[in-house]
């Protein structure tokens, strides 16, 4: 049975994925649709620490399993379509080695689709665009899926462009190919070149929101009884409301409370404590680096409802900003494409990030 460590740092894939079964089912079952199908082209958003990271490496194995070659999770820089073929690459020979021991006693087929994954000297020096398209027509032939991940996602990066006109092309050759591509929710906002923006608008989006509290609770429930950690009923319901289903934070409070626990008991004064130390270090991690991201006028912004009560009316910003309300506007209208607010009802604003408001309070 898999183990029920906490880990706290990013992109780690956790002992246990809480909460997050029945999205990967529904994903999963957008893979199996036919080619061509927009539920094979995912866009998933969510905020800092809420497991974009480690939701895309649970669909590259689910994946796998399933008969898709998968370039795992890369994340957008120079050279992206060309790392991506890399990946499929080293993932479609693996696969093979897979096939061989599967098929037994070696198949011609799985040999020669091992061959062909490779570029002949003539087509070493092709683009990367040709090198995708050849090593998909070659899956699909092979009846392979091929999965492309995308991390950290930048709408209006030249190299997304590139690799969703390649995509574009592949489906309209109904090859066998989908592609996943994950970021936080400011990563599709602003000027989005048009064929980004077409294949947005035609792909599924989802958004990682928070953990339910009672998924929250039943798992440090089994993972602080497989630690030796004894921990009062009331206590441990505090630890898992108090994360505010951010996933980092639940890892971070749970990590804390066993490094904390006192003889394998947690009391009050050691539960504060540890408290104390996963909020510092998720300040440090999400709300600075949030804040740290945004302009100086964001910031007023942002402080401006905190002092207001976090949950408030954006005329009422305006007035405390000293700003007119179209001034107001241009900021509130930032702040929520780049998902550090939420309107709940038309003229309020309130803070999407758990305990900003209370980090920026003290600031
Ligand atoms: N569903 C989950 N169950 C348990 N732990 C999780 C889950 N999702 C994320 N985590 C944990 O939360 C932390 C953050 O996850 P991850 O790195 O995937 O976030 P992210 O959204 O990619 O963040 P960033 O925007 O900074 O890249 C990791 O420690 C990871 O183990
Ligand atoms: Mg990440």
């Amino acid at each position: 049975m898999a183990g029920f460590e906490f880990t706290p740092a990013f992109g780690n894939r956790p002992s246990q994925l809480v909460g997050r079964e029945p999205l990967i089912s529904t994903l999963l079952g957008g893979l199996d649709s036919r080619p061509g199908s927009k539920e094979r082209a995912i866009v998933m958003l969510g905020q800092r620490g809420y497991g974009k990271t480690v939701m895309l490496l649970e669909l590259a194995e689910r994946a796998k399993e399933r008969g898709f070659v998968v370039a795992s999770p890369t994340s957008v820089r120079e050279g992206l379509v060309e790392r991506v073929v890399e990946k499929l690459q080293d993932d479609g020979v693996e696969e093979l080695g897979n096939r061989r021991v599967r098929l037994s006693g070696g198949s011609v087929g799985a040999l020669g689709f091992s061959v062909s994954l490779q570029f002949s000297d003539d087509e070493k020096d092709k683009s990367a665009e040709y090198k995708l398209t050849k090593i998909c027509r070659e899956l699909t032939r092979q009846k392979l899926g091929t999965l492309i991940l995308i991390d950290e996602l930048q709408g209006n990066s030249s190299e997304i462009r590139r690799l969703v006109g390649t995509y574009q092309e592949l489906v309209g050759e109904k090859l066998d190919v989908a592609m996943v591509l994950a970021g936080l929710p400011s990563s599709i906002s602003g000027t989005l070149n048009d064929r980004v923006l077409t294949f947005l608008n035609r792909a599924r989006k989802v958004t990682l929101g928070p953990l339910e509290t009672g998924d929250i609770d039943a798992f440090y429930r089994k993972a602080f009884r497989a630690s030796g950690v004894e921990i009062p009923q009331e206590l441990r319901r505090r630890a898992a409301a108090a994360t505010c289903g951010s996933p980092y934070l639940m890892q971070l409070v749970g990590h804390y409370l066993v490094a904390y626990a006192d003889g394998g008991k947690v009391d009050e004064a050691l539960f504060e404590e540890a408290m104390q130390s996963a909020q510092r270090e998720y300040e440090n991690d999400i709300c600075e680096a949030t804040l740290s991201g945004l302009s100086p006028t964001d910031r007023k912004y942002l402080r401006a409802m905190a002092e207001l009560g976090g949950t408030c009316r954006t005329s009422e910003v305006a007035k405390r900003m000293g700003v007119s309300a179209d001034y107001g506007q241009r900021y509130r209208r930032r702040l929520l494409d780049a998902g550090a607010i939420e309107a709940p009802s038309s003229g309020t604003v309130r803070f999407t990030i758990p305990y900003l408001k209370s980090y920026l309070l003290r600031d």
